[in-house]
């Protein structure tokens, strides 16, 4: 059941953390559609996070792909690699990736749209 504040709608994508973690292990990610746009949800060793999916270069799922050490998602097609905190493209060969808020709550992991 989506919840509406001031700038965000937030959707529940767990019942808990535990069982975020647990569904989406630390380094993986995993695909939701949310008020119909395609969110990929990533688990790093600096939390969870939320990004487009869509490849800003060309479009490719940045769900299937993987993340690093320096905490970003590496597009699977041809390796763009999007910061996981702003979107940015770490270097500059495309426009930044949209980033979606996570909250970790008592009542469960949220993305705000
Ligand atoms: S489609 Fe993602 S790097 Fe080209």
């Amino acid at each position: 059941m989506a919840e509406t504040t001031k700038a965000y709608t937030w959707h529940k994508i767990f019942n808990s953390e535990a069982e975020a973690k647990e569904q989406v292990p630390p380094r993986k990610l995993r695909q939701f559609t949310l008020d119909g746009r395609t969110i990929c949800f990533a688990h790093t060793f600096a939390g969870f996070f939320g990004i487009e999916d869509a490849c800003p270069h060309m479009g490719h799922s940045l769900s299937k792909g993987n993340t690093n050490y320096l905490n970003e998602v590496i597009c699977p097609w041809h390796s763009y690699r999007y910061d996981l905190t702003n979107g940015k493209e770490c270097d500059y060969r495309s426009r930044n990736a949209r980033v979606y808020p996570v909250e970790v709550r008592e009542d469960g992991v949220f993305i705000g749209i």
